[in-house]
Protein backbone atom coordinates (compact mmCIF):
# COMPACT_ATOMS: atom_id res chain seq x y z
CA UNK A 1 0.00 0.00 0.00
CA UNK A 2 1.34 3.49 -1.05
CA UNK A 3 2.08 5.98 1.49
CA UNK A 4 0.04 8.82 0.05
CA UNK A 5 -3.06 6.14 -0.12
CA UNK A 6 -3.07 5.44 3.70
CA UNK A 7 -3.12 9.27 4.52
CA UNK A 8 -5.81 9.94 1.85
CA UNK A 9 -8.09 7.49 3.22
CA UNK A 10 -7.34 8.84 6.76
CA UNK A 11 -8.35 12.33 5.89
CA UNK A 12 -11.65 11.44 4.08
CA UNK A 13 -12.63 9.11 6.64
CA UNK A 14 -12.31 11.89 9.69
CA UNK A 15 -13.93 14.40 7.19
CA UNK A 16 -16.98 12.17 6.33
CA UNK A 17 -17.23 9.44 9.32
CA UNK A 18 -20.63 8.96 10.52
CA UNK A 19 -22.88 5.77 11.57
CA UNK A 20 -25.50 5.98 8.72
CA UNK A 21 -24.56 3.55 5.89
CA UNK A 22 -26.46 5.53 3.38
CA UNK A 23 -25.39 8.80 4.43
CA UNK A 24 -28.70 10.40 4.71
CA UNK A 25 -28.08 13.24 6.74
CA UNK A 26 -29.39 12.33 10.78
CA UNK A 27 -30.05 14.90 12.81
CA UNK A 28 -28.75 14.54 16.49
CA UNK A 29 -32.67 14.97 17.71
CA UNK A 30 -33.12 11.58 16.33
CA UNK A 31 -31.56 9.94 18.30
CA UNK A 32 -27.83 8.82 19.98
CA UNK A 33 -25.61 8.12 16.60
CA UNK A 34 -24.09 4.85 17.36
CA UNK A 35 -20.20 4.58 17.76
CA UNK A 36 -18.26 2.48 15.53
CA UNK A 37 -16.39 -0.03 17.49
CA UNK A 38 -12.23 0.53 17.70
CA UNK A 39 -11.02 -2.66 16.16
CA UNK A 40 -8.32 -4.26 18.20
CA UNK A 41 -5.04 -5.64 17.17
CA UNK A 42 -6.17 -9.26 15.18
CA UNK A 43 -4.33 -8.59 12.09
CA UNK A 44 -7.50 -7.78 10.26
CA UNK A 45 -9.48 -4.65 8.97
CA UNK A 46 -12.33 -5.47 8.43
CA UNK A 47 -13.43 -3.86 5.39
CA UNK A 48 -17.70 -3.98 4.83
CA UNK A 49 -18.90 -5.54 1.11
CA UNK A 50 -19.52 -2.49 -0.56
CA UNK A 51 -18.22 0.69 -0.09
CA UNK A 52 -19.84 3.57 1.63
CA UNK A 53 -21.19 6.11 -0.43
CA UNK A 54 -19.35 8.88 0.30
CA UNK A 55 -19.24 11.34 -3.22
CA UNK A 56 -22.73 11.96 -3.35
CA UNK A 57 -23.72 12.81 0.07
CA UNK A 58 -27.51 14.66 0.61
CA UNK A 59 -26.23 17.61 2.72
CA UNK A 60 -28.73 18.99 4.42
CA UNK A 61 -30.76 22.26 3.21
CA UNK A 62 -29.27 24.75 5.56
CA UNK A 63 -26.09 23.57 4.04
CA UNK A 64 -25.29 25.93 1.28
CA UNK A 65 -23.79 24.58 -1.41
CA UNK A 66 -22.25 28.05 -2.65
CA UNK A 67 -20.66 28.76 0.88
CA UNK A 68 -19.29 24.90 1.18
CA UNK A 69 -17.78 25.13 -2.34
CA UNK A 70 -15.91 28.28 -1.04
CA UNK A 71 -14.95 27.00 2.69
CA UNK A 72 -14.34 23.57 0.57
CA UNK A 73 -10.21 22.55 1.32
CA UNK A 74 -10.20 19.30 -0.79
CA UNK A 75 -7.32 19.69 -3.18
CA UNK A 76 -7.61 18.78 -6.30
CA UNK A 77 -5.15 16.02 -6.44
CA UNK A 78 -6.85 14.75 -3.48
CA UNK A 79 -10.20 13.84 -4.14
CA UNK A 80 -12.73 11.64 -2.22
CA UNK A 81 -13.78 8.31 -3.92
CA UNK A 82 -16.04 6.03 -2.51
CA UNK A 83 -13.44 2.98 -2.13
CA UNK A 84 -10.73 5.03 0.02
CA UNK A 85 -12.56 7.26 2.16
CA UNK A 86 -14.60 3.95 3.48
CA UNK A 87 -10.65 2.04 3.32
CA UNK A 88 -9.76 5.16 5.70
CA UNK A 89 -12.81 5.21 8.15
CA UNK A 90 -11.77 1.71 8.96
CA UNK A 91 -8.24 2.91 9.64
CA UNK A 92 -9.54 5.53 11.75
CA UNK A 93 -11.10 2.89 14.04
CA UNK A 94 -8.50 0.62 14.09
CA UNK A 95 -5.13 0.09 16.74
CA UNK A 96 -2.83 -1.23 14.73
CA UNK A 97 -2.10 2.00 13.17
CA UNK A 98 0.20 2.26 16.48
CA UNK A 99 3.10 1.15 17.46
CA UNK A 100 2.09 -1.03 20.26
CA UNK A 101 -1.79 -1.88 18.79
CA UNK A 102 -2.99 0.05 21.53
CA UNK A 103 -4.42 3.38 19.90
CA UNK A 104 -6.37 4.35 16.99
CA UNK A 105 -7.41 7.54 15.49
CA UNK A 106 -10.88 7.06 17.35
CA UNK A 107 -9.23 6.26 20.98
CA UNK A 108 -8.98 10.51 21.67
CA UNK A 109 -11.40 11.60 18.70
CA UNK A 110 -14.49 9.83 19.57
CA UNK A 111 -17.46 10.03 17.74
CA UNK A 112 -20.51 10.34 20.45
CA UNK A 113 -18.03 13.66 21.67
CA UNK A 114 -17.72 15.24 18.44
CA UNK A 115 -15.02 13.68 17.57
CA UNK A 116 -12.81 14.81 20.40
CA UNK A 117 -12.76 13.61 23.34
CA UNK A 118 -13.56 14.51 27.35
CA UNK A 119 -10.17 14.53 28.43
CA UNK A 120 -7.79 17.96 29.44
CA UNK A 121 -5.38 15.98 27.51
CA UNK A 122 -5.29 12.61 25.81
CA UNK A 123 -3.63 9.59 26.23
CA UNK A 124 -0.84 8.38 23.89
CA UNK A 125 0.34 4.56 22.95
CA UNK A 126 2.37 4.24 26.05
CA UNK A 127 0.53 6.39 28.70
CA UNK A 128 2.08 9.36 27.72
CA UNK A 129 -0.24 12.90 27.41
CA UNK A 130 -0.43 14.86 24.87
CA UNK A 131 0.22 18.46 25.29
CA UNK A 132 -2.90 19.92 23.84
CA UNK A 133 -6.27 18.49 24.69
CA UNK A 134 -8.00 16.36 21.13
CA UNK A 135 -9.85 18.90 18.45
CA UNK A 136 -13.11 17.74 17.17
CA UNK A 137 -13.26 16.44 13.19
CA UNK A 138 -16.27 17.63 12.20
CA UNK A 139 -16.59 19.37 9.10
CA UNK A 140 -12.56 19.45 9.22
CA UNK A 141 -13.34 19.59 5.24
CA UNK A 142 -14.72 22.58 5.42
CA UNK A 143 -11.95 24.67 7.69
CA UNK A 144 -11.64 27.65 4.76
CA UNK A 145 -7.76 28.45 5.79
CA UNK A 146 -6.96 24.51 5.64
CA UNK A 147 -4.58 24.75 8.49
CA UNK A 148 -4.68 22.77 10.89
CA UNK A 149 -3.98 22.06 14.80
CA UNK A 150 -4.12 24.76 17.50
CA UNK A 151 -1.78 26.60 16.59
CA UNK A 152 -2.28 25.95 12.70
CA UNK A 153 0.78 24.61 12.38
CA UNK A 154 -0.45 21.63 10.00
CA UNK A 155 -0.85 23.53 6.39
CA UNK A 156 -2.76 21.16 5.29
CA UNK A 157 -5.07 18.12 6.08
CA UNK A 158 -3.07 15.84 3.81
CA UNK A 159 0.25 17.31 6.05
CA UNK A 160 -1.57 16.91 9.42
CA UNK A 161 -2.74 13.19 9.16
CA UNK A 162 0.79 11.88 9.01
CA UNK A 163 1.83 13.70 12.25
CA UNK A 164 0.07 11.97 14.80
CA UNK A 165 1.13 8.59 13.43
CA UNK A 166 4.36 9.52 13.86
CA UNK A 167 4.47 11.16 17.21
CA UNK A 168 6.14 9.97 19.91
CA UNK A 169 3.02 10.27 22.68
CA UNK A 170 0.28 9.13 20.35
CA UNK A 171 1.31 6.30 17.74
CA UNK A 172 4.47 6.17 17.92
CA UNK A 173 5.28 4.54 14.61
CA UNK A 174 7.24 5.45 11.21
CA UNK A 175 5.43 5.75 8.33
CA UNK A 176 7.42 3.45 6.76
CA UNK A 177 6.91 0.70 8.62
CA UNK A 178 2.86 1.30 8.85
CA UNK A 179 2.69 0.65 5.31
CA UNK A 180 4.82 -2.62 5.84
CA UNK A 181 3.18 -3.61 8.65
CA UNK A 182 -0.31 -2.65 6.50
CA UNK A 183 0.43 -4.35 3.44
CA UNK A 184 0.97 -7.86 5.75
CA UNK A 185 -2.58 -7.63 7.08
CA UNK A 186 -5.44 -9.95 5.46
CA UNK A 187 -8.00 -7.60 4.63
CA UNK A 188 -11.80 -9.08 5.23
CA UNK A 189 -14.63 -8.10 3.88
CA UNK A 190 -17.58 -8.31 6.58
C1 LIG B 1 -3.21 10.21 21.70
C2 LIG B 1 -4.32 11.02 21.20
C3 LIG B 1 -4.48 11.25 19.74
C4 LIG B 1 -4.42 10.32 18.71
C5 LIG B 1 -4.12 8.83 18.82
C6 LIG B 1 -4.73 11.03 17.50
N1 LIG B 1 -4.97 12.34 17.77
FE1 LIG B 1 -5.56 13.77 16.45
N2 LIG B 1 -5.30 15.20 17.86
C7 LIG B 1 -4.98 14.96 19.18
C8 LIG B 1 -4.65 16.21 19.82
C9 LIG B 1 -4.21 16.37 21.28
C10 LIG B 1 -4.79 17.23 18.85
C11 LIG B 1 -4.45 18.70 19.00
C12 LIG B 1 -2.92 18.80 19.00
C13 LIG B 1 -2.35 20.20 18.86
O1 LIG B 1 -3.02 21.12 18.40
O2 LIG B 1 -1.17 20.35 19.19
C14 LIG B 1 -5.24 16.55 17.61
C15 LIG B 1 -5.54 17.19 16.43
C16 LIG B 1 -5.97 16.54 15.29
C17 LIG B 1 -6.42 17.20 14.07
C18 LIG B 1 -6.49 18.71 13.84
C19 LIG B 1 -7.93 19.20 13.80
C20 LIG B 1 -8.04 20.70 13.53
O3 LIG B 1 -9.17 21.18 13.42
O4 LIG B 1 -7.02 21.40 13.43
C21 LIG B 1 -6.75 16.22 13.18
C22 LIG B 1 -7.28 16.40 11.78
C23 LIG B 1 -6.48 14.95 13.82
N3 LIG B 1 -6.01 15.18 15.10
C24 LIG B 1 -6.63 13.72 13.21
C25 LIG B 1 -6.12 12.54 13.74
C26 LIG B 1 -5.98 11.30 13.00
C27 LIG B 1 -6.39 11.08 11.55
C28 LIG B 1 -5.42 10.40 13.84
C29 LIG B 1 -4.99 8.98 13.54
C30 LIG B 1 -4.07 8.78 12.45
C31 LIG B 1 -5.25 11.06 15.12
N4 LIG B 1 -5.67 12.35 15.01
C32 LIG B 1 -4.75 10.43 16.26
C33 LIG B 1 -4.95 13.73 19.80
C34 LIG B 1 -4.82 12.53 19.12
Amino acid sequence: MKLYKIYSLIIIAIIFSCSNSDNEFVPIEEGPIDEDPIEDSNSILNLPATAFNYTNINFPTSFNSFVMDVLDNTPSDNLTTDAGATLGRVLFYDKNMSVNNTIACASCHIQSGGFSDNRTLSEGFEGGFTGRNSMGLANSRFYESGLFFWDHRAATLEDQVLMPIQDAVEMGMTLEDLVTKLSAFEFKRC
